[in-house]
């Protein structure tokens, strides 16, 4: 354990140090014109798919790991995954596919940078910025969860935020990376080859010792990004992969407050709860993590009224003659009440 390896840095511009020999050349019917990102196992390219003319994001599994079957098998995990749930929060898979024993996977091309580079780049985001974050990679993994999926890998580096519609939307973001994605309940461990590839800054207490793995894993995987977006480093920093594991597992996370001095109190319980050892104990969905975020916050603010999302939390009664819910995915994460 002690030689996991921890994330690349950052890369969505040019971190790569050896030259790609890839540039220029053509990969099933896609031109590669640049790389854009590098995560544990994939190089990700920015691409002309040259049938359509049009750019694509194209991932190639690492060709160091293209024999192992391991890594195979979860790169095209990975593509039925994130194909098979259509989201506005998870990026469109166009095709997927081997060609000259290279695996790749082409889907929708994300302008932007990840949230690694984000934060690396300016520092612990505003409050009101960090929220709309969270409630759109939350709204991603319910709608996994709903499809009985666990992501298990959510992490800055696995979040894209591009530029949103409009001011009252000024960012979309994507979470990407379903390679690690399992069948909710499945046993996890170290036991998986690859499955720790990557940082542990914010892996579950219960994906460490082995147990059972549903959504609520992911919960608490979100909480220690929504941690690191306003503190400026996720909850728990050790020197050693040992000292962090066992952090996870027995610490108590420290609170926000102390770390980013006048930020909303209430927040330290929310993040308190959703970074719980025991999953019973955390919120049942990441968007009741992240309306009771968004309470703590306007709350404190003496902001607007109440909406369904944050009475549903609180366990309020909701307006029983209001029209049937949507989808999950499809309804707003914070909705007003009618007035
Ligand atoms: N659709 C995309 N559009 C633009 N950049 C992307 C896209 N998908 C991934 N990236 C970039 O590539 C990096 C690695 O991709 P990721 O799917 O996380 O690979 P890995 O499985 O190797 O961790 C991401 O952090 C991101 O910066
Ligand atoms: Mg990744």
């Amino acid at each position: 354990m002690g030689g996991v390896p921890r994330d690349a840095p950052a890369s969505r511009s040019s971190h790569s140090g050896r030259p790609s020999g890839l540039i220029g050349k053509q990969i099933a019917g896609y031109r590669v014109e640049s790389e854009i990102g590098r995560g544990g196992m994939a190089v990700v390219y920015r691409a002309k798919d040259l049938r359509l003319d049009r750019t694509v994001a194209l991932k190639l599994l690492a060709p160091e790991l293209a024999r192992n079957d391991t890594f195979r098998q979860r790169f095209t995990h990975e593509s039925r995954v994130a194909a098979a749930i259509e989201h506005p929060h998870i990026v469109p898979v166009f095709e997927a596919g081997e060609t000259d024993g290279v695996l790749y996977i082409a889907m929708r091309y994300v302008p932007g940078l990840d949230l690694r580079h984000l934060l690396d780049r300016s520092g612990p985001l505003p409050v009101g910025t960090a929220l709309r974050i969270a409630a759109q990679v939350a709204s991603a993994l319910d709608a996994a969860h709903d499809h009985g999926l666990v992501h298990r890998d959510v992490k800055p580096g696995n979040i894209l935020v591009a530029k949103g519609t409009d001011s009252d939307h000024p960012e979309h973001v994507y979470l990407t990376d379903f390679g690690l994605t399992k069948k909710s309940l499945s046993l996890t461990g170290f036991t998986s080859v690859g499955q720790f590839v990557g940082t542990l800054d914010y892996v579950a207490p219960e994906q460490i010792s082995g147990r059972p793995v549903d959504g609520r894993c992911d919960v608490y995987s979100l909480a220690c990004v929504v941690h690191e977006t306003m503190a400026g480093g996720p909850p728990f920093q050790r020197d050693d992969d040992m000292a962090l594991l066992w952090a996870h597992q027995y610490d108590q996370p420290p609170r926000l407050t102390e770390k980013r001095p006048g930020s909303p109190g209430a927040l330290d319980g929310v993040l308190a709860k959703a970074l719980a050892k025991s999953p019973d104990e955390r919120y049942g969905s990441c968007l009741e993590f992240v309306a009771a975020l968004r309470a703590a916050v306007t709350g404190s603010a003496q902001g607007h009224p109440p909406t369904q999302v944050d009475l549903q939390v609180v366990g309020a009664p909701v307006d029983p003659g209001a029209p049937p819910d949507p989808p999950r995915w499809a309804r707003p994460v914070f909705r007003r009440l009618p007035e």
